[in-house]
């Protein structure tokens, strides 16, 4: 791997949202261009109020695949 490319980490958390870790990221969201640094969690339980991200609001659920 060169030193221009960057590494991605994605996990996908059991009962929980997909975890992308890498070093920054530029998602559209709506239109919009949110930055996040080192890592963004993507809300897997369509619970979150801060659609696409997580809140943490699946803690309250019950376990989904
Ligand atoms: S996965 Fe966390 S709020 Fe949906």
């Amino acid at each position: 791997m060169s030193e221009q490319e960057s590494q991605v980490q994605i996990e996908v958390r059991n009962n929980g949202p997909l975890r992308v870790i890498t070093e920054k990221m530029e998602i559209e969201v709506n239109g919009e261009k949110v930055i996040k640094q080192s890592a963004a969690s993507f809300c897997r339980c369509g619970k979150s109020q801060n659609q696409p991200f997580c809140d943490g609001s699946h803690k309250e659920l019950e376990p989904f695949e």
